[in-house]
């Protein structure tokens, strides 16, 4: 074995692991239900936001008979709205996009979770039982005060 077969060998191992861990990310993440980073389709200027339909005003709103869709904007250190507000028995789509750097939309005891990419329109479909409420998290370093960003979201009877 000369010394370049070696080192193509050393690649295709290298290759090989990547891909690897690339395929256990996302098929893990789609075992558990949880929204990556993978999914997003849509982009939006951060500096359009103002002038955006959906995020202009960011809101519930009901969009069939059980049927909402929540748009959320994660800036710091916030999440507006705050309280996000939806019924239960209610199946929500979440957009949320973020304003100026990296966030995460994260409901503490459920597997929502999501990375908030400014440009980008982070997208899930969750669907709500019992009324409840729980924490709205960042799980991103955003800066100084990423610990205090945290918000509501009430499932209101
Ligand atoms: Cu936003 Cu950490």
């Amino acid at each position: 074995m000369n010394i370049h077969t070696y080192e193509k060998v050393w690649l295709i191992a290298a290759l090989v692991l990547i891909v690897g861990f690339i395929a256990t990310i996302t098929y893990g993440s789609v075992a558990l239900g949880i929204t990556m980073v993978g999914d997003q389709e849509e982009t939006i200027e951060p500096s359009e936001l103002n002038d955006d339909e959906r995020f202009g005003e960011p809101r519930v709103e009901q969009v069939g008979e059980n049927e909402y869709e929540a748009y959320v904007i994660a800036q710091t250190f916030t999440f507006y709205p705050d309280p996000i507000e939806v019924p239960a028995d209610s199946e929500v789509t979440f957009y949320v996009t973020s304003r100026d750097v990296i966030h995460s939309f994260s409901v503490a005891g459920t597997n929502i979770n999501t990375m908030v990419i400014p440009g980008e329109v982070s997208k899930m479909t969750v669907e709500f039982d019992e009324p409840d409420e729980y924490g709205v998290v960042c799980n991103e370093y955003c800066g100084d005060f990423h610990h205090t960003m945290e918000g509501l979201l009430h499932v209101v009877p």
